[in-house]
């Protein structure tokens, strides 16, 4: 049974291969350069991702990897793009810096004019989510909060700013997910903009705003949470997410989505998973 019919809208990615994924350091809690990443298996892993978008019907787009940037698989980092005008990122420990410069270049090699190079440090879709009214935006462990009004003033629209205080969920797409936004609502329902969400990873008042702006969320439990079942992506209908968060599979489908769990395990080495390896080419 669903509350609302749901209806999945084309979406055009941009991806990256992990050709050159390792974990030689060390810059959030899941990363531990000591244990081994097989590359065959991450770079297979990736390309069941890429493909999956693919046979669903969205458009991905790759980035080349470079040599040197083991973690430029995290796609989601290099840019917010929403209408065509593109952000970009600037990262907070030096190691990930020219992952920027080779987002910007792609961006500007493949027709779009209006890009920003930010003054304050933001990673991408790792600490901004886009819902139809909102920027959500993370801050805590890596995106400055003087990049919310940079981004607010760059798009035009209203940014949340959202308190991350648990080092495991460093990033706000590690946290909380948008499953849909009002332009997927089918015509029979005016769903609005949906999200699901891990209340911990947030301070107090970050939970109260969370609860106003959405007071029907999908609340995930921990097991959910530290499976980076939050890390996830939706079309307004398909969700893919984490094959290891199978409790949050039911409550999806209640909702009307239709849950596509991944395999990402070598990803997880680096902290991240879907959502981390998806950029969204809004407008
Ligand atoms: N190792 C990367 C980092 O810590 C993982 C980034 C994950 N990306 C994301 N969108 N959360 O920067």
């Amino acid at each position: 049974m669903s509350r609302f019919p749901r209806r999945a809208t084309p979406r055009r990615y941009l991806m990256c291969s992990p050709a050159h994924f390792k974990v030689t350091y060390s810059i959030n809690p899941w990363m531990d350069p000591s244990k081994p990443v097989d590359v065959p298996l991450a770079v297979a892993q990736w390309e069941d991702l890429r493909d999956r978008y693919r046979s669903l019907g969205h458009t991905v787009e790759e980035l080349t990897p470079r040599p040197g940037l083991p973690d430029m698989v995290f796609a989601a980092n290099g840019a917010t793009v929403i209408g065509g005008r593109v952000l970009g990122a600037r990262f907070a420990y030096p190691e990930r810096g020219p992952e920027a410069v080779a987002h910007l270049e792609w961006f500007r090699e493949h027709g779009f004019t209006d890009l920003l190079e930010p003054t304050h440090v933001n990673e991408g879709e790792g600490d901004f989510a886009v819902t139809s009214s909102y920027v959500l935006a993370g801050r805590g462990f890596r995106a400055s909060p003087l990049s919310h009004g940079e981004a607010q003033e760059f798009f035009g629209c209203p940014v949340i700013g959202l308190d991350l205080v648990d080092p495991r969920y460093y990033h706000l797409d590690t946290a909380l997910a948008v499953l849909s936004d009002a332009g997927d609502a089918g015509d029979a329902g005016d769903a609005g903009d949906d999200v699901m969400y891990y209340p911990p990873a947030f301070s107090p008042g970050s939970q109260a705003v969370l609860r106003r702006l959405f007071p029907d969320a999908l609340i995930a439990e921990e097991p959910d949470a530290v499976a980076l079942g939050l890390n996830a992506v939706s079309d307004g209908l398909h969700v893919l997410l984490p094959q290891g968060a199978v409790g949050l599979f039911a409550p999806l489908r209640e909702r009307g989505y239709e849950p596509v769990p991944m395999d990402l395990s070598e990803l997880l080495k680096g902290g991240g998973s879907v959502k981390c390896c998806t950029q969204e080419l809004r407008g």
